[in-house]
Formats: C-alpha cells, sequence, structure tokens
C-alpha cells in the first residue's frame, strides 16, 4: 500500500510509515505532538477502563530473570521500561516499532539499559542481524490495530520465529459478552477510530495461524471478555 500522506515528503516522522498508520492513526501514534501528549500511565489506564495493570501484569508475569525477550510494537507509559527491568541484565530485551517517534520514546525509555535494543522494523518482517532465538515473544495490543493481511503476517512471523520451549504472548481485546456495557462503547469507538478492531471480535488469534494446530493455545479473558490474553507453546 503506498503512502500519499501529504507530510511523508517533507517530514522523517513519516518516513516509511505504512500507509494504515497515517491514514487511520497519524493523531494517535505518528504525529509527534499528540505521541508526546499520549505517552502517559494515565492514558494506558483509561483507555483499558482501568484494566491496564492486570493485561500487563499477564504478560509481565510470563517473564523471568535473564530470558530474551522481544516486544514486537512499543506501548505508551511504563510497560516497556518494566518489562526490560524485570528481563534485567543478564538477558535480552528488543523492542520493535514501524513509527520514527515511537522508537524515539522507546530509545528514550529503555537508555542506560545495555541489554535492551530498539530496532525500527515492521513487526512481521524483523529478521535483522540483532535477531536472536527469544524464550519470550510479546504482541501487547497491537494485533487489533493492523489490517487483516498484516494480522496473518505478523502472528505467523511470531509462530515461525518460536523457538521449542518458548512461548508467544498476546494480549488484547476480544468479544465482550454481551451483558458487559463497555461492549457497546467499544462498538462505536470501533466503527469511528479502530476499523481493524472487530476482527478480534469474530475471530480467535489461532485463526491468523498457518500451523495453528502444531501449537497449544491457552487464553485467558478479562473484564468480562473485553479483553484475553493468549500464550501459545509448540505442541511437544
Ligand atoms: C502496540 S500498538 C497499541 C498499544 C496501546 N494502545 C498503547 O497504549 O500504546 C501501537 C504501536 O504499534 C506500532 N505498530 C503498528 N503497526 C506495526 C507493525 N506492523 N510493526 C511494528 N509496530 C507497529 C505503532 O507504531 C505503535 O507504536
Amino acid at each position: 500500500m503506498t503512502n500519499n500522506h501529504p507530510a511523508l515528503a517533507i517530514d522523517p516522522y513519516y518516513d516509511g510509515v505504512p500507509a494504515y498508520m497515517t491514514e487511520v492513526y497519524d493523531w494517535a501514534y505518528v504525529d509527534p505532538t499528540w505521541v508526546r501528549a499520549l505517552d502517559r500511565n494515565w492514558v494506558v489506564r483509561v483507555l483499558l477502563f482501568l484494566n491496564d495493570q492486570r493485561l500487563m501484569r499477564s504478560y509481565l508475569n510470563e517473564i523471568e530473570p535473564g530470558m530474551r525477550v522481544w516486544q514486537l510494537a512499543h506501548v505508551y507509559g511504563d510497560l516497556v521500561t518494566r518489562a526490560a527491568r524485570k528481563v534485567g541484565p543478564s538477558g535480552v530485551f528488543h523492542l520493535t516499532d514501524v513509527t520514527p517517534i515511537q522508537i524515539e520514546h522507546g530509545t528514550r525509555k529503555l537508555a542506560g539499559m545495555e541489554w535492551t535494543k530498539v530496532i525500527r522494523t515492521d513487526a512481521a518482517a524483523f529478521n535483522h542481524a540483532e535477531f536472536v532465538d527469544y524464550d519470550l515473544i510479546c504482541s501487547f495490543f497491537l494485533l487489533h490495530e493492523v489490517p487483516e493481511e498484516k494480522k496473518y503476517e505478523i502472528v505467523d512471523h511470531m509462530l515461525d520465529k518460536l523457538p521449542k520451549g518458548s512461548k508467544a504472548v498476546f494480549v488484547d481485546y476480544h468479544n465482550p459478552a454481551r451483558w458487559q456495557p463497555i461492549r457497546y462503547i467499544l462498538k462505536l469507538v470501533n466503527h469511528y477510530l479502530e476499523p481493524f478492531a472487530d476482527a478480534l471480535w469474530k475471530n480467535e488469534i489461532q485463526h491468523y495461524a498457518r500451523d495453528a494446530s502444531k501449537f497449544a493455545w491457552r487464553k485467558k479473558t478479562f473484564f468480562g471478555g473485553v479483553y484475553q490474553c493468549v500464550v501459545v507453546e509448540h505442541k511437544n
């Protein structure tokens, strides 16, 4: 998809950013002024209806000191720093993101932690010299933001790169129960702001995996089904 955003010709913050990012999420993730305003814990807390801590814990609890961890995309607030600290100096923490301003923020947050690296790449194509055999690969609220074909690419790439004995963790939206009032708020949000999110209401994450049957899928839902954490491992 060609990116025809008018800022592209003159602004390095837009250089190489996928079209869906500038067309749908410009103010949320690409425009540096907005990103500086939004990159705060309270923003994440409000966006996740106060479920931020338990959703982050569902990822952080899977990390053990010394692990090699790849987090696919930057997240606002202190999640990246907490994950890197938990990995600690005997491990490896790699953060990737496709958007220059997000790389800037991630780099600032991880400054001074020599076991970390921030790498600009599309998560579906991360295959650089830095790539190692990860113990844990995490997609935290990335899948609902990307177009359908990119969901397949990202899930397949994560699982293709997952060594035996390692875990992939997906934390993301899910199909909320009908009694959950937030369901109806999110319907509107998805309609106006998140055009690729409804797909996770219809499809399990394993739907996006080419070889789903080769893996064990463990799903836990939160907040009346609004959110899910799925942990994936190779079957023996
Ligand atoms: C993880 S998601 C949303 C997380 C959450 N809503 C938050 O509070 O930040 C947002 C990030 O995904 C990044 N992103 C989008 N598409 C990507 C891709 N294909 N590969 C890597 N990063 C991507 C964006 O640049 C942005 O930093």
